[in-house]
């Protein structure tokens, strides 16, 4: 049995219908049933579950072989993973296979890359064989861009002229079946990238080439991006998370290429290209 946390998530639920499809048992960890729907489908068992409430957790693993831990965006990150692990440790797991971040350092000055970092350590001193999956930005982010992209032709970022090596998360899903169904990913730490850095620039002429309408780019000071956030209402954690992340692009750190997509699954990464092909819709529509 494996067990997905994250499961209504962006990747959590890919991976559910993955691992679905190659007929392994899934259990499907889900805080509201009401979501259980979208990713209902033959050989997955759901389980209600959260991870500030360790009893759920202990019930979540019973008969669990493996598991991903998919520890969401959240100020009690640290809290709630450590809540599994700790859960995990008393349940026989084999594996867990561990969603994280590229850059993730428990000494990170960046908070969420330090957060991630706690959880992969936590993991590798539980005893319990691990796999760290370390992506990058989601090319899938740029959809939140789309409203003003297809309203003003312009989307607006604190990023410079940062490169970075943005990935597909249809990607990061790949990597994430392979670690969980294949022997032989034990003691891994995978960065997972996209096929090319690019500058938001370089994808704003992509973008313009591709939807067939002027899009540029708009680089924000660290400041006004905060003072925007503030004004929609965005909690300071998060303000503060997300600016720290993008100082970390600035310098540079978000632009390293890895062969880590080709190398476990034998398929080419997918470009911001093909991503902006497949997406072209979302960008035209609004
Ligand atoms: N976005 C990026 O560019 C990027 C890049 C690298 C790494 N990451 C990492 O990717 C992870 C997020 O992945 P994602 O975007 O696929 O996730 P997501 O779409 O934000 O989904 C988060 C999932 O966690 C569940 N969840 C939230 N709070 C929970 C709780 N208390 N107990 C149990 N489940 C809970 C959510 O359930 P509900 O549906 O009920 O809300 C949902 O299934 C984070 O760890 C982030 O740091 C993101």
């Amino acid at each position: 049995m494996f067990l997905v946390t994250g499961a209504t998530g962006t990747n959590g639920s890919e991976i559910v219908k993955q691992l679905s499809a190659v007929g392994v048992k899934v259990r499907a960890l889900v805080r509201n049933l009401a979501k259980a729907e979208a990713i209902a489908q033959p050989g997955v068992e759901i389980v209600e579950g959260d991870f500030s409430q360790p009893e759920t957790l202990k019930t979540a693993l019973q008969g669990v072989e493996k598991a991903l831990l998919l520890p969401p965006f959240d100020s009690r990150m640290v809290e709630w993973q450590s809540n599994f692990i700790e859960a995990a440790k008393h349940s026989g797991i084999k594996h867990i296979v561990k969603f994280s971040a590229l850059g993730a350092d428990q000494n990170s000055p960046v908070s969420l890359l330090k957060w991630h970092g706690q959880g992969e350590k936590q993991i590798e001193e539980s005893g319990i064989s691990f796999t760290h999956l370390r992506p990058n930005g989601f090319m899938q982010n740029f959809l939140t861009l789309a409203p003003s992209i297809t309203t003003q032709g312009v989307f607006y970022q604190p990023a410079d002229n940062a490169k970075i090596s943005h990935v597909d998360v249809r990607d990061i899903v790949a990597v994430a079946v392979k670690s969980l169904t294949e022997d032989g990913h034990e003691g891994k730490v995978y960065t997972i990238t996209g096929p090319q850095a690019l500058t938001f620039d370089e994808i704003a002429l992509q973008l313009t080439a591709l939807i067939g309408k002027q899009v540029k780019y708009i680089n924000v000071s660290p400041t006004d991006f905060q003072r925007t956030l503030l004004d929609f209402g965005q909690p300071e954690w998060l303000i503060n998370a997300l600016t720290e992340l993008f100082e970390f692009y600035r310098s540079g750190q978000g632009s390293i290429v890895t062969n880590v997509v080709a190398e476990i699954t034998n398929q080419q990464p997918i470009s911001f290209e093909q991503f902006i092909k497949d997406y072209a819709q979302v960008f035209l529509d609004h």
